[in-house]
C-alpha cells in the first residue's frame, strides 16, 4: 500500500527520503518518486518498479536541498506508470504525495476542469493537488489552505504537500490512513508510520483520525478533526532495527519461515510468567495475559480480520470455542460492519492484524466500539493505530516481517490464540489445572516441532514440479486443519498465481467433487485427530476419480493413509506426530513450502507477488 515519507531541514533531504521509502518498501508498491524543493522550485524524480530504479534515477539526475517529500505508489487509480507516479504536481507550484482514495475524485475533476486546470495523471491524488493550488489563491496562510482542501474532499487519506508560496513548510493531514510526525535535533518528518523514519529519529507523534496542519522546522501546528487546535504526545518509540536483510536467504519469506521457531519462541517468551508477563490468569499457569483480559463471564467473542489473519482466527475459532466453550465469530473485517450485525451478545471484538493498519479491519473495530463493545487487538507493531485505538492490544513477537505474503506472524498469531484459548479455558472452568499444564507443556514443544517440519521442505521440493504445471488445485481439511487449507490455498494462489480452493473435506461430496478430473492437484491435510478416518475416505474419493492427491500430515497419519491408498509414494510430506490441537501450526511450515517452493519454481516475484500489498489501508 502506498508510503509517505518527508522532511523540512534534513541536510540531504533526498538521501532521507529514499532511506525512509526503503523502509516503506515492506507494505508494497509498484512506483515511488520524490520531491525536494532547490534553488529553482521543485524536482521531481520518479521511476516504474523498485526503489533500485528510483535509486539509478537519482545517481544520473541528483537532488540537492533540505525540504522534500517522497512515495511509494500501490495503484489503485490510474495504472502503474511515470505519470500516475507520485509526488503529483499541480504545474511548479505544488508537490502532493498522498495515501487512500479521494472517493469524490470525479466530481471535483470536473469542476476544477471547469477552472482551467489541467490533468496529467489518472490518480485521484491529482485533485488534492489541484485544490490546494486554488485554495492558496483563496486564503492567507497554509492552515487556511489546508481548511479549504480538507473540507472539500471525502475518503481516506493521509497526505504531504509542498507549495511554492510556503517554502517553510508542508501541509499534512489524515483520514482513516496513517501517518506520524517525527521529530530529531535536526529536522522534522512526516512518514505513513513510525518504520519510515526508523533510520532518523525515536521520537514520534501519531496523528489522530481527522488530523491535520502544518510542520516546519519552527513549530508543528496540528488541529482536530473539529478545527480546534491539538496536543499530541511525543511517544519515543522502541529502536527500530537497521534495514531488515536477507541473511543469506534467497528471498525474505524464506528466511521469514526459517525464522518461526524462534518467532514462537518468542511469542511464548512474552506471555510466559517467568519471563515477566504477570496479569490475567487466575491460577498458576505457565502464561499469562495482560490485565483485563478476563474472559470469565464473556457471552461472546468477535475474531475481525482479514486475508491471513482471518485465517488464524478462523482456527482462533476452534481452539476457543473446544477450550472455552466461549461462542466466536470470526469474521472478514470487510464484510463485518456493513451487514449490520447483531453484537448484542459479543462481549469482546478483537481485531486480528499482522500490521494494526489494515483499513478493513480498523474500521471493523471503530464500528464495534460505536456499539459500545469493548474492543482489543492481536497486532505485531505495538505503535500501530490499532493498538493504540483499541482497549488493550496483546503483541506478536514476530519482528518486522518484509515478505508481503504473511508466514511468521500467522505462525505467531496462532501461537496467541492458543495461550489465549488456554488461558480463558482455565478462566471459565471449563480446562482443569492439569489440561491446562498439559496444552502449555505441548505449546512450550511447538518450537521444536516446527523445527522439524522444516525437514518437509525436501519432499515438498520433489512435488512442486507437477504443482507448477496446474492451472488450478484444491486444498482439502477438516476441523482446525478446514482454515489451514484456506491458508494453503491462499498462499499457493497469491505467491505462484495458481487458481487454489479450500474445500472442508466433508463439503467435497456437496458439489465441488465435480470439479476433479484426471490430474487435478489435491492437497489433503491430514493429523492424527477424531477426523482421520473420515478425512482418508474423502482422498480415497478424490483419488478414485483421477486427482494428483498430494499429503500433507503428520507420520502416523500418512502412514495410515498410505496403507490405505495405493500409489501415494512421492506424493507425501510429513511433519513429527504431534497433538491434534497443536496440529495446524506444525502443519503450516509444508503449507508454506509447498507455496514458496512452487513460486520459485515459476519465478514469479516471491516477497513482493504482483498486486498485492503488504499493508492494505484502503477499503
Ligand atoms: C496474505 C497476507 C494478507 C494479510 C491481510 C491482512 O499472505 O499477508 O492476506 O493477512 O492483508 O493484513 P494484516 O494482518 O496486516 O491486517
Amino acid at each position: 500500500m502506498c508510503g509517505i515519507i518527508g522532511t523540512i531541514g534534513f541536510p540531504d533531504a533526498a538521501d532521507a527520503l529514499l532511506q525512509g521509502l526503503r523502509r516503506l518498501e515492506y507494505r508494497g508498491y509498484d512506483s515511488a518518486g520524490i520531491a525536494v524543493r532547490d534553488d529553482s522550485g521543485f524536482a521531481v524524480r520518479r521511476a516504474v518498479g523498485k526503489l533500485n530504479a528510483l535509486a539509478n534515477v537519482l545517481n544520473d539526475a541528483p537532488l540537492h536541498g533540505t525540504t522534500g517529500i517522497g512515495h511509494t505508489r500501490w495503484a489503485t487509480h490510474g495504472g502503474v506508470n511515470m505519470a500516475n507516479a507520485h509526488p503529483i504536481m499541480s504545474g511548479d507550484r505544488v508537490a502532493v504525495v498522498h495515501n487512500g482514495i479521494i472517493e469524490n475524485h470525479r466530481i471535483l475533476r470536473q469542476a476544477l476542469s471547469a477552472k482551467g486546470y489541467t490533468f496529467h495523471s489518472q490518480t485521484d491524488t491529482e485533485v488534492l493537488a489541484h485544490l490546494f493550488a486554488d485554495a492558496v489563491d483563496q486564503t492567507t496562510t497554509l492552515m487556511e489552505a489546508t481548511e479549504t482542501v480538507i473540507a472539500q474532499i471525502e475518503g481516506a487519506y493521509a497526505f504531504a504537500v509542498m507549495v511554492a508560496d510556503y517554502p517553510d513548510h508542508l501541509a499534512i493531514a489524515r483520514q482513516a490512513s496513517p501517518l506520524a510526525i517525527g521529530i530529531s535535533d535536526a529536522a522534522v518528518f512526516v512518514g505513513s508510520d513510525a518504520i519510515a523514519m526508523g533510520d532518523v529519529t525515536q521520537r514520534v507523534m501519531f496523528l489522530k483520525d481527522g488530523d491535520y496542519g502544518t510542520i516546519s522546522k519552527q513549530d508543528i501546528v496540528i488541529k482536530d478533526a473539529s478545527a480546534q487546535l491539538a496536543n499530541r504526545d511525543i511517544t519515543i518509540v522502541a529502536a527500530s532495527p537497521g534495514l531488515v536483510t536477507k541473511e543469506g536467504y534467497q528471498h525474505f519469506m524464506e528466511k521469514e519461515i526459517h525464522e518461526q521457531p524462534d518467532t514462537v519462541m518468542r511469542t511464548l517468551g512474552a506471555f510466559s510468567k517467568t519471563d515477566g508477563a504477570d496479569g490475567t490468569d487466575g491460577a498458576d499457569g505457565a502464561f499469562a495475559l495482560p490485565d483485563g483480559f478476563d474472559f470469565s463471564n464473556m457471552t461472546g467473542l468477535a475474531y475481525l480480520a482479514a486475508g491471513t489473519s482471518y485465517n488464524a482466527g478462523l482456527i482462533g475459532r476452534y481452539w476457543m470455542e473446544q477450550l472455552a466453550d466461549l461462542p466466536v465469530v470470526t469474521e472478514s473485517a470487510s464484510e463485518f460492519r456493513y451487514r449490520q450485525p447483531s453484537t448484542r451478545h459479543i462481549s469482546l471484538a478483537m481485531g486480528i492484524s499482522q500490521s494494526g493498519e489494515s483499513l478493513d479491519t480498523l474500521m471493523a473495530l471503530r464500528y464495534m466500539a460505536d456499539k459500545g463493545v469493548d474492543t482489543a487487538a492481536l497486532v505485531n507493531v505495538d505503535s500501530s493505530t490499532m493498538a493504540r485505538e483499541s482497549g488493550g492490544y496483546l503483541l506478536t513477537r514476530a519482528g518486522p516481517e518484509i515478505g508481503v505474503a504473511s508466514t511468521k506472524s500467522y505462525m505467531a498469531q496462532l501461537t496467541v490464540l492458543l495461550i489465549m484459548a488456554t488461558i480463558a479455558g482455565h478462566q471459565r472452568g471449563v480446562l482443569s489445572d492439569a489440561r491446562r499444564a498439559e496444552i502449555e507443556q505441548m505449546l512450550a514443544s511447538v518450537p521444536r516441532l516446527i523445527g522439524a517440519a522444516m525437514a518437509s521442505a525436501a519432499t515438498i521440493k520433489a512435488i512442486v514440479p507437477r504443482l507448477a504445471q496446474a492451472k488450478s488445485c484444491l486444498y482439502l481439511g477438516r476441523g482446525t486443519l478446514y482454515p489451514l487449507a484456506m491458508e494453503g490455498a491462499l498462499k499457493l494462489k497469491e505467491l505462484s498465481y495458481i487458481h487454489a480452493e479450500a474445500y472442508a473435506s466433508g463439503e467435497m461430496k456437496h458439489g465441488p467433487i465435480a470439479l476433479i478430473e484426471d490430474g487435478l492437484p489435491v492437497v489433503a491435510l491430514l493429523a492424527n485427530d477424531e477426523h482421520l478416518s473420515k478425512s482418508i475416505s474423502n482422498v480415497v474419493e478424490a483419488k478414485a476419480r483421477g486427482a494428483d492427491v498430494i499429503i500433507i500430515a503428520t507420520e502416523s497419519a500418512a502412514k495410515l493413509a498410505m496403507d490405505e491408498i495405493e500409489g501415494l509414494d512421492g506424493h507425501v510430506a510429513t511433519v513429527p506426530d504431534c497433538d491434534a490441537l497443536i496440529a495446524p501450526l506444525i502443519l503450516s511450515l509444508p503449507i508454506q513450502f509447498l507455496a514458496y517452493l512452487t513460486a520459485v519454481h515459476k519465478g514469479t516475484d516471491v516477497d513482493q507477488p504482483r498486486n498485492l500489498a503488504k499493508s492494505v489501508t484502503v477499503e
